[in-house]
């Protein structure tokens, strides 16, 4: 088996850094200019995260691809960390935003474009009850408020090493002393043991007993982990979920916003799951900000019985941006005509092409690593066998080869997502792009091991 000899690889890292930084004279000049009224020089903390000691600054995209302000062209397999995954700039979405920010961009009231959303989300994702918001993080914020308001709990239950924004009670791990905190948690308002316990995915014992005292409000999950790496669910792990938290009164959240790579319905419309609720935000406005968050008649019904509609206002539920008309008429367009049945049909063919070109170089090269696939989602991890929880995939993670697969794509003209090694694939791209990248992979394998 092929071996990764640690000193090479960090000769070969500051090679690319080199190579990095003579490309991008002009990112550079304005990562200079920026760190000067930006903290970081960027306008969002995470834009630092890049495998380059600089970010690239972009100039402009259409569909799969983008070229930033020194003239290199890419295509993007980040897409926006999923914002994006309609592909740049979709030209209905843009029509429809060009006709509605004519007539007004925000009035605090409905437009007649949001029943169609609201219908046509029942259609989806089978739930009938929908709310707006403008990120996926206020969509599970809201969720779990409207969940511990009508069950009266006070616990949230997440998956070890799970993701959904900026949501405070799901910054907790299973650490080597129990759960608390999760490395790197800035100003936790309260240690996170205090609202929410944690289990590792794929764990129906460990499931069963976190919620048998009945004081959990929801379980807030994705239902293929994606953000410590893809990790499905064992057969029979939904139906158990699904199960375990009817018979406990506990209310599931499905969050959807990375798993929308599945399909028009995402994972929970292709495989017919039957969530109390379910969020969703990122791409469903082609890259517009909005959110949504559904619901069954039993919440509805269950949560008007306490709304009070008069403190409605100040009950920590809504904003006065959510549901504006702009994202709305966005969200339509984007819908009706950009995350279609063929546009996903196409990404998905794209996204196994990209992953049998990377498994043949796996194994022309006899690595120990694997590929794994959801929807339009493609991911190798550095290890043998997949993980099945957040615990085994954290111990898989190795940041410098990461960070030099990523550099060696960067700076040959390919954009990977900053965390972990994943690909989302755009309706757009081509089966060029996907095979220039499984040669770009070669090449950097080639560089690591040798012939
Ligand atoms: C599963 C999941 N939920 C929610 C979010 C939060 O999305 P946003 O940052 O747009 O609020 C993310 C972001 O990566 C996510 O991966």
């Amino acid at each position: 088996m092929a071996m990764i000899e640690r000193k090479h690889l960090e000769y070969l890292l500051d090679v690319e850094e080199r190579h990095f930084h003579q490309d991008h004279p002009k990112s550079y000049e304005l990562y200079q200019r920026a760190r000067k009224s930006l903290q970081g020089g960027v306008p969002m903390l995470w834009m630092i995260r890049w495998a380059g000691t600089f970010p690239i600054f972009v100039k402009g995209g259409k569909g799969a691809h983008f070229v930033d302000v020194d003239g290199i062209e890419y295509i993007d397999f980040c897409l926006g960390d999923t914002g994006a995954m309609t592909g740049h700039a979709p030209d209905k979405t843009i029509q429809a935003v060009i006709n509605q920010i004519k007539k007004g961009i925000t009035y605090m009231l409905p437009t007649e474009d949001v029943i169609w959303v609201g219908e046509e989300l029942q259609k989806r994702f089978g739930l009938p009850y929908w709310q707006f918001t403008l990120t996926a993080t206020d969509a599970n914020r809201f969720a779990i408020r409207m969940a511990r308001e009508i069950t009266q709990r006070k616990y949230v239950l997440v998956y070890n090493y799970c993701y959904h924004g900026t949501v405070d009670e799901a910054f907790i791990t299973i650490n080597p002393d129990g759960p608390g905190p999760r490395r790197g948690n800035l100003g936790p308002p309260v240690n996170p043991v205090e609202t929410t316990k944690v289990i590792e995915f794929n764990d129906i014992g460990a499931l069963k007993r976190a919620l048998s005292d009945g004081d959990v409000a929801c379980v807030l999950a994705e239902p293929v982990m994606t953000n410590i790496g893809i990790i499905h669910p064992d057969p029979g792990y939904h139906d158990a979920l699904r199960n375990i938290t009817n018979e406990t009164g506990t209310i599931l959240i499905i969050d959807e916003t990375h798993t929308i790579c599945s399909g028009p319905g995402g994972y929970t419309g292709k495989f017919a799951l039957k969530p109390d609720m379910l969020t969703l935000g990122k791409p469903l406005a082609g890259g517009v900000p909005a959110a949504i968050y559904g619901y069954s008649s039993e919440i509805a019904e269950r949560f008007h019985a306490r709304l009070n509609l008069e403190d409605s206002d100040v009950g920590g539920i809504g904003g006065t941006l959510a549901g504006n008309a702009l994202s709305i008429a966005a969200m339509r367009a984007t819908l009706e005509h950009v995350l279609t049945e063929s546009a996903y049909e196409k990404a998905i063919d794209l996204s196994i092409r990209f992953a049998h070109g990377v498994e043949s170089i796996i194994e022309e090269f006899d690595l120990p690593w694997i590929v794994r696939r959801l929807g339009c989602r493609s991911e190798y991890w550095f290890r043998k066998t997949s993980p099945r929880n957040g615990g085994e995939a954290f111990a898989a993670i190795d940041s410098e080869l990461d960070r030099y697969m990523h550099l060696f794509s960067l700076n040959r003209g390919i954009l990977m997502t900053p965390f972990h090694n994943m690909a989302l694939i755009a309706p757009d791209a081509t089966e060029t792009d996907v095979d220039y990248h499984t040669k770009v992979f070669r090449d950097a394998v080639v560089s690591l091991i040798g012939k």
